[in-house]
């Protein structure tokens, strides 16, 4: 039998990490205050919603694959309502009424929750998404968290293409600077560090029209000791 290549030791090295990872803690360091704070236009979780809010006022883009485990991960347990308080605790705590409307209008339309390795030519497995490809996809602070170099950060995005229509649309957001991230109490998680250059020319070289590259500084107060993230990106391409 033959070895794995040292890429691919470093893909399950990573892996391994996430053996541990705790998607409640993950929710508590950065979708509660400050880093998801609405009273506050320079906390990162409303910059990123009016990103995606734009994005999608602006264009026809339809069909979303929610990528798992990580930012918009939604436990298929919840879709099928079998647990409740899994993403409510880091959204719309104060408003019962609006998060029970929100929760129920994103179960009727989530059909379903699909594993998905980036690392792998074909991300999703076989016949989950129409031959021609998604209209849309939206990946938010995975790729570079699963990616132990550039280059397999590149190759990750030139795989999410192969899901893609022609003309479909990515919206990439990611953390820019950020070498580790906690995972869980005392789990780093490695991170591979992008500056805005890299993200564009990676986005290139896999192929993409990059239509939109917007940045967010973190102010100081947002390091909160739960990553060292300078940055996060909002990148919105498309394949030609
Ligand atoms: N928000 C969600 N995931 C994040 C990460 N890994 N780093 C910084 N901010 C995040």
């Amino acid at each position: 039998m033959e070895g794995k290549d040292s890429s691919e030791e470093a893909v399950a090295a990573i892996e391994a990490c996430y053996q541990g990872f705790n998607p409640a803690a993950y929710l508590q360091y950065n979708y509660t205050p400050p880093r998801a704070d609405f009273q506050r236009s320079d906390s990162i979780v409303p910059w990123k919603l009016s990103c995606l809010h734009k994005a999608f006022s602006e264009g026809e883009m339809p069909l979303i694959i929610y990528a798992q485990r990580n930012d918009i991960d939604i436990p298929a347990s919840w879709i099928r309502e079998e647990t409740a308080g899994w993403v409510k605790c880091a959204l719309i705590k104060k408003n019962p009424t609006a998060w029970t409307e929100k929760a129920e209008r994103l179960r009727s339309v989530v059909t379903d929750v699909l594993p998905i390795n980036v690392h792998q030519p074909c991300p999703l497995p076989a016949g989950s998404i129409p031959s021609s490809g998604a209209d849309c996809l939206v990946s938010s602070f995975c790729l570079e968290s699963v990616s132990p170099d550039l280059p397999s950060f590149t190759r990750a995005l030139g795989h999410l293409s192969g899901l893609l229509r022609s003309g479909g649309h990515l919206l990439l957001i990611g953390a820019l600077g950020e070498s580790f991230y906690l995972g869980a109490p005392g789990l780093q998680i490695p991170v591979v560090p992008l500056d805005e250059a890299q993200v564009c020319s990676s986005l290139r070289t896999s192929g993409y029209q990059l239509l939109q590259l917007s940045v967010y500084h973190l102010p100081p107060d947002m390091r909160v000791g739960v990553d060292d993230v300078s940055g996060v990106f909002f990148a919105k391409a498309r394949k030609p």
